[in-house]
């Protein structure tokens, strides 16, 4: 794994994009796993500019969305839908087509519905890159703890925590989600390449956890650790427990230099 640690929340989501747009820019037809979650709000920002005033062109793309909240019609305006359109597919032009996020209406057979999910990856020929946020107990997607680490697309139930967490956006006496769709830590791991967004000081507790603690579904983040491609891109703050830091430093920049062709 690599850790890069950027000076300040800006930098993070400069550095996100700059990896993003040059995957991109290499592989046009880029499989691009994508997340919610307000840490991602910066780099969809700056790829939507790098669309306006660089011709970053999206019109090959190809996306999947991690995860769904179950029970929200896809308009709702806190579904990872309507995020995923406010905070970037409205302003740039991938596809419609191209555009894959799960279905967590309660009108589908789940089971169905996750199982055409991971049929719908594998038809694309799989993830080329993998963008995540990290949850405070350190889940991705909504790989909550004790979620098995070869899991496949399924339905979660959410922990207190995390509902509490991502209560902010729902209206006051609006019961949020307590069940989510998302893509497994199996189905993570096999994406080729995993970039993990981590900010604020909130986060530091599940990054050190993550990068340093041992193997556990306890963290499902943690199960990043067997990836053999897997960057935490984190900022100063997410970063203060990391016990190796200077060393994450020195490593990053003899990477960079023994293998120039890497996408950061
Ligand atoms: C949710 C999402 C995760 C995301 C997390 C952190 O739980 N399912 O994918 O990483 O929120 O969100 P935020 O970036 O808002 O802290």
């Amino acid at each position: 794994m690599l850790v890069f640690i950027a000076q300040d929340y800006a930098e993070l989501s400069r550095e996100a994009a700059r990896v993003v747009a040059r995957a991109i820019r290499r592989q046009p037809d880029l499989r691009l796993g994508l997340a919610s979650g307000s840490t991602q709000v910066g780099m969809y920002q700056e790829l939507v500019r790098m669309h306006r005033e660089e011709a970053l062109d999206f019109s090959r793309v190809v996306t999947f969305n991690l995860d769904e909240y179950v029970g929200l019609p896809a308009e709702h305006p806190q579904s990872f839908h309507s995020f995923m359109f406010r905070n970037f597919f409205d302003h740039v032009n991938v596809p419609k087509k191209q555009i894959h996020i799960p279905d967590g209406s309660l009108r589908g057979n789940f089971k169905e519905t996750c199982a055409q999910y991971e049929e719908a990856i594998r038809r694309a020929g799989g993830i080329d890159l993998q963008t995540l946020g990290i949850g405070k107990d350190g889940h991705i997607g909504f790989n909550e703890p004790a979620s098995s680490l070869a899991s496949r697309t399924r339905v979660k139930t959410l922990t207190r925590r995390t509902i509490r967490d991502n209560r902010a956006g729902f209206a006051s006496g609006e019961e949020p989600p307590r069940a989510a769709i998302t893509m497994g830590i199996g189905t993570i791991l096999e994406a080729r390449r995993i970039l993990l967004l981590g900010s604020g000081a909130g986060k530091a507790r599940a990054v050190a956890l993550a990068v340093e603690g041992p193997l556990t579904a306890s963290v499902t983040a943690s199960a990043l650790q067997l990836h053999g491609d897997a960057t935490f891109l984190v900022d100063r703050d997410a970063a203060a427990t990391l016990r190796h830091k200077e060393y994450y430093q020195i490593a990053l920049e003899m990477t960079r230099k023994l293998t120039p062709g890497r996408l950061w």
